[in-house]
């Protein structure tokens, strides 16, 4: 456990997403609603009530109306929402933050024809860099207000604000944290030199820079060595769901309703879950061919097993995620038309974010699938053993950085091996009793190890001279 800071720095927090954007209510006054996300989910009731600062991007117009008066005091913080013009937003959110630099940071290019950089990439990396230069100005300007402030600036919407944070206040204690994985020198070449090196050297720039895992770290460091950039101190710190305030939430009559309907739902059958995001790098589509081979190779199962998928819309602007939401769709409604019978549908897919909801389901899983493809960590799989009450297993993803963690009580698969995947669902399905007991004691046992205070606490310290 890392030692608490004695006297705690002012906070400013940077992250695209702010802790909460506004719409009008029926009186037409502005009235925040709290976003979603594990980010704000974890990081903002820390600072609650502590003065600290939070920058993040004007998500709707109400908030760009606010954006205009400056910052805003939201439940005891100090809330300070950027308007950035909405085609330089547009081009540094969709283009170069999703459709260029997630897909890098997760191995997701199909290559043959992904990516490619041309004049319209560079206008858009250039609306990147404008985007990142306004928030780093907003940082210096909130640190230089409160002396003794650090920054903390999240992920990889702003990679590029570490140069300009350096060049604006030298001495300003400033700390990144990637959320994603950080790709080998290998998987970083696939952008631009000019680009990746001007990516390692902003980061370079940050008094520290953290990552979920071991892994994500040292390929960093291997990605600053073999583009010749200075490296930064660096660590690791996973984040790790609050379990006090999952159960405060299941224990709410909103989530007690969702356990019952879904209970009747799934009909005492078995229940294998998956809950994400719907996202390429989740990998919904193998998981679900994994089913579907088990299923055909397992008569016994069928009618007695239902995979519920709590999935929810994301990032609709893009293409690639709408076409995936729709494949998603489409298979789902195969396996149940080939496999389905007598009112049981093997699969029941649900699109929509409701967080109660997906913890009540968590709640009463037999088998929670985590399969992404790459994942910086998964707050899911944590969220699962902490709050399951049927002694439910984990089959993971080796290329989820949670596997660091919960590995050795899951059953962990090669996201792209369907018959693995197939053949570790039924293994997770037919551990006998004691075994999955053992297991899941285990799971949350290491899942309640650490809590977001301890993850906070890990960047502030990192942030102060001298702490590596
Ligand atoms: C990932 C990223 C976060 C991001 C979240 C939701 O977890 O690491 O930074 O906020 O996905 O994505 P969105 O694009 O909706 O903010």
């Amino acid at each position: 456990m890392p030692a608490r800071v004695e006297q705690e720095a002012p906070l400013v927090v940077v992250a695209n997403r702010p802790p909460a954007t506004y719409r009008r209510g029926p009186d037409g006054r502005p009235s925040p609603v709290r976003g979603g996300g594990g980010l704000v989910s974890s990081l903002a009731p820390l600072l609650d009530g502590t003065g600290a600062t939070w920058i993040g991007a004007a998500m709707t117009e109400v908030d760009r109306e606010l954006a205009a008066l400056g910052p805003r005091s939201y439940r005891g913080m100090q809330l300070e929402l950027l308007a950035i013009d909405p085609e330089v937003y547009e081009l540094a959110y969709d283009t170069i933050s999703n459709a260029t630099l997630w897909f890098a940071l997760h191995g997701l290019f199909d290559r043959t024809r992904e990516p490619t950089f041309n004049r319209s990439w560079r206008r858009a990396w250039d609306a990147y860099r404008a985007l990142n230069a306004r928030f780093a100005e907003a940082a210096v300007q909130a640190a230089e207000a409160t002396p003794g402030s650090t920054v903390l600036v999240q992920d990889y919407h702003l990679f590029l604000t570490g140069t300009e944070l350096r060049r604006r206040a030298p001495r300003l204690p400033a700390v990144h944290f990637t959320h994603t994985p950080f790709p080998t020198p290998e998987e970083l070449a696939v952008l631009p030199d000019d680009v990746a090196v001007e990516i390692l050297r902003s980061l370079g720039a940050f008094s520290s820079c953290g990552f979920h895992t071991e892994r994500w770290r040292s390929n960093f460091a291997a990605c600053c060595d073999t583009y010749d950039v200075s490296p930064p101190e660096t660590f690791v710190a996973p984040l790790a769901p609050d379990a006090e305030e999952l159960e405060h939430v299941l224990a709410s009559e909103r989530c007690q309703h969702h356990r019952a309907v879904l209970a009747e739902r799934t009909g005492g059958r078995r229940t294998v879950l998956r809950v994400d995001r719907i996202e390429p790098s989740k990998n919904i589509l193998r998981g679900f061919l994994a089913f579907e081979e088990l299923l055909r190779s397992r008569p016994d199962l069928s009618g007695e097993v239902v995979f519920l998928a709590m999935t929810y819309p994301s990032r609709q602007s893009l293409p690639g995620y709408r076409a995936y939401r729709a494949e998603v769709e489409r298979c789902v409604e195969r396996v149940n038309a080939s496999l389905g019978h007598d009112g049981w549908q093997p699969i029941q897919l649900e699109v929509a974010d409701d967080f109660p909801r997906s913890l009540a389901a968590l709640s009463l899983y037999d088998v929670l699938v985590v399969n992404p493809i790459r994942d910086g960590l998964n707050l899911v799989a944590k969220e699962g053993p902490l709050v399951n009450a049927r002694n439910g297993t984990l089959v993971l993803s080796r290329e989820a950085g949670v596997s660091a963690e919960l590995g050795s009580d899951a059953f962990l698969v090669n996201p792209f091996d369907v018959s693995e995947t197939a053949a570790a669902i039924g293994s997770a399905l037919d551990l006998d009793a004691v075994e999955r007991a053992r297991r899941a004691k285990a799971l949350a046992a290491v899942s309640r190890r650490r809590t977001p205070r301890d993850w906070l606490d890990d960047q502030r310290r990192s942030g102060q001279p001298g702490v590596p």
